[in-house]
């Protein structure tokens, strides 16, 4: 792949920070991967891949992303499946700083943005515990390239003036919307990491103030080749979810917004009548775009 200009701020700090440092130490790049589609990389986030002398990624980081790597960079694959949960964290910092030490630019790749729900704080303050150098590049998180992807605007001037992202899990991995006020009008909720979990989420959204016609979607492997969007209502939903194989990671839209999307369906090429948009993956092999539309409400 083509080399990309490096593009020096006002400090020059990219010149001093990229070209290594006369201690020998090496430094962590924290990249934000996006939710799928290679094209929402940042340019910076390019660069820093194409510079890195390993790689240290999550399950949720496409393939599409991985190619970008050059073959000859490791990679060291640190998702659910390659540890043990209860140690992963550790022995994540501990890679990565072992790296650094020995001098090298390490790509900690996370999927969308590493400060949205991404451990990116807790994984940055065990390097600033070590002495060990890092930069953040942001991603693009899974609500707003979802969203995007799905054609719901997050906020809009006649239906939604918030818009609040949610996790569905605790630190123990159990379903948890404590006391919020998820009633607030005019606002869309996100829910990350709920997909397990719809059925007990479409009813506790109800139970705290949500009315059961408040329409809902769940966007499954958004901006990829394979997303899919079922939508429904708060009511409804749960057996629409149940009766499709919906596959992971899913997301849920809660709000007025996600009837905008029978007009603005721009990907799965249903809002418009335009044909479905081809992903970059299959513009460039000529395979045909694969994106569904899986229910209108
Ligand atoms: C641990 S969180 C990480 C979020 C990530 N840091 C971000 O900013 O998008 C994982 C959750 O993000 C959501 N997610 C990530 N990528 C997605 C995608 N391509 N489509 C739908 N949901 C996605 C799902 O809710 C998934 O359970």
């Amino acid at each position: 792949m083509k080399e990309l200009p490096v593009y020096l701020n006002r400090t020059g700090r990219d010149v001093l920070v990229d070209g290594g440092d006369a201690t020998g130490l090496g430094e962590v790049y924290l990249v934000g991967a996006g939710p799928g589609d290679p094209e929402l990389l940042t340019l910076r986030a390019v660069r820093l891949l194409q510079q890195a002398d390993v790689v240290v990624h999550d399950r949720l980081v496409s393939r599409a992303v991985l190619d970008l790597v050059s073959e000859d960079v490791e990679r060291i694959f640190v998702g659910k499946q390659g540890f043990r949960d209860g140690h992963r964290q550790r022995r994540i910092n501990d890679i990565m700083i072992e790296k650094a030490r020995q001098g090298m630019r390490v790509a900690r790749l996370k999927g969308g943005d590493p400060f949205v729900f991404g451990r990116g704080g807790e994984e940055l303050e065990a390097l600033a515990n070590a002495g060990i150098r890092f930069q953040v590049v942001p991603g693009v998180t899974a609500a707003t390239g979802c969203a995007a992807y799905a054609g719901i605007p997050l906020t809009h001037r006649e239906h939604a003036q918030s818009v609040r992202f949610i996790t569905a899990h605790t630190r123990r991995g159990r379903l948890d919307l404590g006391r919020q006020r998820l009633d607030v009008a005019g606002e869309t909720l996100v829910l990350y990491m709920g997909l397990t979990h719809v059925d007990q989420l479409c009813s506790e959204l109800q139970r705290l103030g949500q009315p059961e016609t408040r329409p809902v979607a769940v966007v499954v492997q958004g901006t990829t080749g394979h997303q899919r969007v079922i939508e429904g209502t708060l009511a409804t939903l749960p057996s629409r979810v149940a009766e499709t194989t919906v596959g992971s990671p899913g997301l849920l839209i809660v709000g007025e917004v996600v009837r905008l999307r029978r007009r603005l369906a721009w990907f799965e090429g249903t809002g418009t009548g335009n044909a479905p948009f081809p992903t970059l993956v299959q513009a460039l092999t000529g395979t045909p775009a694969g994106n569904k539309r899986v229910e209108v409400a």
